[in-house]
């Protein structure tokens, strides 16, 4: 093939131009994964213990008992947190601000199948 030597002269900056973009977004989205984690065993773990729920047996954070319960979207998962059920703690916005509080929903929803 003949290609003019001025694009092909840049394909190695190309290339990594398009490796730089991917690795930041990799890296970004399992630093959320990460700090999910992280604040769900700070804030979640005493009673939801591996998504468990040692308080109320039916209510776990299992796929199929969330499903059950009518607890799908990460916005119910975040409304539950605001102003939860007898026997969960209360979470406001100053001890799990919104952005923490949805990065907790996400690790739930993407964690206990
Ligand atoms: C002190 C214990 C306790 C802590 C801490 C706790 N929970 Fe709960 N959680 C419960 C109990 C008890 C229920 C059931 C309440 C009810 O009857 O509605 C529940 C229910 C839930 C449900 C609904 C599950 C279902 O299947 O219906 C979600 C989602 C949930 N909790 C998320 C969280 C998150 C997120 C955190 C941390 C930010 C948290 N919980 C911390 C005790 C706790």
């Amino acid at each position: 093939m003949n290609i003019p030597r001025k694009f092909t002269a840049r394909w190695k900056e190309v290339v990594f131009c398009l490796l730089a973009l991917f690795t930041a977004g990799a890296t970004g989205l399992y630093a959320g994964q990460v700090r999910g984690e992280a604040e769900f065993k700070e804030h979640c773990s005493e009673c939801h213990f591996a998504g468990g729920n040692i308080v109320k047996a039916t209510k776990t954070l299992s796929e199929r008992d969330r499903v059950r319960n009518g607890v799908v979207s990460a916005n119910d998962i975040l409304k539950i947190m605001r102003a939860p059920g007898e026997g969960m703690t209360r979470f406001d916005e100053k001890t799990v601000p919104e952005e923490e509080a949805r990065k907790i929903a996400d690790y739930i929803i993407a964690t206990f199948k």
